[in-house]
Order: structure tokens, then C-alpha cells, then sequence
């Protein structure tokens, strides 16, 4: 079989459905192969313009300038607005540079599929991957294989275990569970029930927004009376509000690791009739999401988690074109609350 067809026929074998942006794509046919089996993308010249190598580079530093570039983006979910607002920002910043061709993946929240999914980024050849991942541990060994194999990683949002990445982008989650514990100690003047509803605890998001909020609270009367971890799931939350409200006759706050969590506490209480008792904070801070809620008299506040969608396709430039960049990159925060909504929340300091 001709490399192309071997290389095509081991993508379609592997199931593979993603959604590659194409906009310089002129010819029909290759157009409707792209949208339906995007793996086509990594391996045609001529339609998209990029030259993907089948052999690796050795690193960044030896890699010779190309014509034009494909960047393989691995998502662990598109459950979730956030994560749909991720890939855009991707989009719209890659789609400023017609040099640059985004193969978008969705792991569908499952850690074994976005394994999978580096590993078809290495055997295609793409000039760097982007990952979004679902848990640190069991994605920090694909992650490092892809390095090995030559091809940058930028990891984007949730980290992996050790520095066998080309750069880390994301804001910094302790300092948001902090500001936000800070926030509620403030708010109920020092003392009250707590509950917690914490992101996925095998993701790092999830432990640092846990850590930076209790290490808050320390010292105060604050109690954290019920804690369960929602997975960053709506549902989940919703349900692990309904027993936290079964089991405690007063709570003064829940503390939700993002926003949709924050939402579906909220929910519950309101089946309950007891949303009025207590605040909601959440984190995330989308503008049609977590700010819409404050805006709603729904959530307290909300605390500004960046996407770092247009940083990501930044720092892959620089990447590619052998600049050196920085090994981690700290996006910013605002806050959400009645006081700064209008204009336009307060940054972290
Ligand atoms: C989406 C999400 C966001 C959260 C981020 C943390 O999957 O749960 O709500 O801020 O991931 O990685």
C-alpha cells in the first residue's frame, strides 16, 4: 500500500471523528472527506496547506521553518459551554493565520479515548498538540511519549504530573479557591456552614481550588459541613446538593468548583425552597453562563476561569517557528459580585 493510503486506512480503522478547520479548502470533494473523516487533514497536500511530516522532528530546536503547520487539539469534553468556548477561542485565533490547520478532537470526558488520541497525533505526524486534559496522572505518560516522539505538547487549563511539556497555560486555581474562600469569609462575616462542591479530585483544577479555599477558611468559624466531589458536573452537583440539604437543616453557602456546579446546587435548593438561605459561588465566570447568573441574582459571584484559547494558538506560533517560550504561562482572574458586575468585575490582585 502507498504510505498515504496505509497512513489513511490506520486513522479511519481507529474510528476517528473530529473536526478539522479547513478555510482554504477549494475542492468539494476533499472538503465533504475533511468534515466527515477529518483524518484526511493530517495527510493530503494540495486542499489544506499544511505539510504534516510522518517522521518527527527531533525537537523544537533543529525543526526547519515549514510553509504551513497542523496542530492536533485534544479536548476532554464538549459536555461542558466552557469547553465549547475553548475550542472557539482556538478557532478564531487559528483562523487569523492561514498557514495554521487545527484538528479538533473530543475525548467525551472519557481519559482512555484522549490517550488514544495523542497516540494518533504521534503515528500522523502533526507539528504539535494541544491538550486539554481530563485527569493529570494517566495523561502525563502520552503526553511525554509525544515529546519523545518530537512533537511539542502545550498543555492548556488542566496540568499533567511533572515537566515533560513545552509549556503549561492556565490561571492560577489556588489563588481563586483562596480569593473565593477569602470572598465568603467576608461575606458571612467570618463564621457559617459550608458546603463544597469540588471539581474531578484526579484533575488538578479541582485540588487546588480545594486547597486554596480551605487554607482561607483556616483560622475562622467557617465550617465546611459537607464536601462530595461533583466531578464538574451539573447533574452530579444537583444531586450531592440534595443530600447535603436531606442531612443539614441551615447552610449559609455553597462553595462550587465552576459554575455549573454552583448552578446545580442552586437548583436543588430552589426544588427545596431553600435557595433563599444560602449564597452560591461559583468559578468560570463565562459571559452567557456564571456572569449571566450574578447578573440573575442566581450566584453571589463567580471567579474568572480563562479559557486560554487564543494563548494557546500563540504560543504554538512561537513554537513553531523555534522561538523559545516560557515553561508555564499564568492567565489572570476577575471576580464577579453585585459591587464590580458592572463594571465588568474586579481583577485578582
Ligand atoms: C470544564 C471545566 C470548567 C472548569 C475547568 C477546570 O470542563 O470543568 O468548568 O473551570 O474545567 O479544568
Amino acid at each position: 500500500m502507498h504510505l498515504f493510503q496505509k497512513s489513511l486506512f490506520k486513522l479511519l480503522s481507529k474510528g476517528y471523528q473530529g473536526l478539522t478547520l479547513m478555510p482554504h479548502c477549494k475542492n468539494p470533494l476533499l472538503a465533504v472527506l475533511f468534515s466527515g473523516v477529518t483524518v484526511a487533514g493530517l495527510l493530503l497536500s494540495g486542499c489544506g496547506k499544511s505539510e504534516p511530516e510522518s517522521t518527527p522532528k527531533s525537537d523544537s530546536t533543529t525543526r526547519k521553518p515549514k510553509s504551513s503547520y497542523t496542530i492536533g487539539m485534544s479536548q476532554c469534553n464538549l459536555g461542558e459551554p466552557w469547553r465549547v468556548e475553548m475550542n472557539a477561542q482556538i478557532k478564531a485565533a487559528a483562523d487569523k493565520h492561514p498557514n495554521l490547520q487545527v484538528i479538533f478532537k473530543d475525548a467525551q470526558n472519557d481519559t482512555l479515548k484522549q490517550r488514544a488520541h495523542l497516540e494518533e497525533f504521534v503515528s500522523a505526524g502533526v507539528d504539535l498538540i494541544i491538550i486539554s486534559p481530563k485527569e493529570a496522572q494517566p495523561l502525563t505518560e502520552p503526553v511525554a511519549k509525544a515529546m519523545d516522539a518530537g512533537i511539542p505538547v502545550i498543555v492548556l487549563d488542566r496540568a499533567v504530573l511533572g515537566d515533560k511539556y513545552s509549556c503549561f497555560i492556565g490561571a492560577d486555581n489556588k489563588k481563586i479557591g483562596h480569593a473565593a474562600g477569602e470572598w465568603i469569609v467576608k461575606k458571612l462575616g467570618g463564621k457559617g456552614k459550608v458546603v463544597e462542591l469540588k471539581g474531578l479530585m484526579t484533575s488538578i483544577p479541582g485540588q487546588d481550588r480545594d486547597s486554596g479555599f480551605r487554607e482561607a477558611i483556616a483560622g475562622t468559624s467557617l465550617e465546611i459541613v459537607f464536601d462530595a466531589d461533583m466531578k464538574w458536573l451539573e447533574p452530579d452537583a444537583r444531586q450531592e446538593m440534595e443530600s447535603a440539604l436531606a442531612r443539614f437543616n441551615k447552610i449559609d453557602c455553597v462553595y462550587a468548583h465552576n459554575d455549573p456546579g454552583a448552578h446545580g446546587a442552586y437548583l436543588a435548593a430552589k426544588a427545596a425552597g431553600r435557595e433563599k438561605e444560602m449564597l452560591f459561588v461559583g468559578i468560570d465566570a463565562l459571559p452567557q453562563e456564571g456572569v449571566a447568573y450574578v447578573q440573575q441574582g442566581i450566584l453571589s459571584a463567580t471567579f474568572q476561569y480563562p479559557t486560554g484559547g487564543a494563548e494557546a494558538i500563540d504560543t504554538a506560533l512561537k513554537i513553531l517557528q523555534g522561538e523559545t517560550v516560557p515553561k508555564k504561562i499564568v492567565l489572570g482572574s476577575r471576580v464577579f459580585d453585585q459591587e464590580t458586575i458592572a463594571q465588568g468585575g474586579r481583577a485578582l490582585d
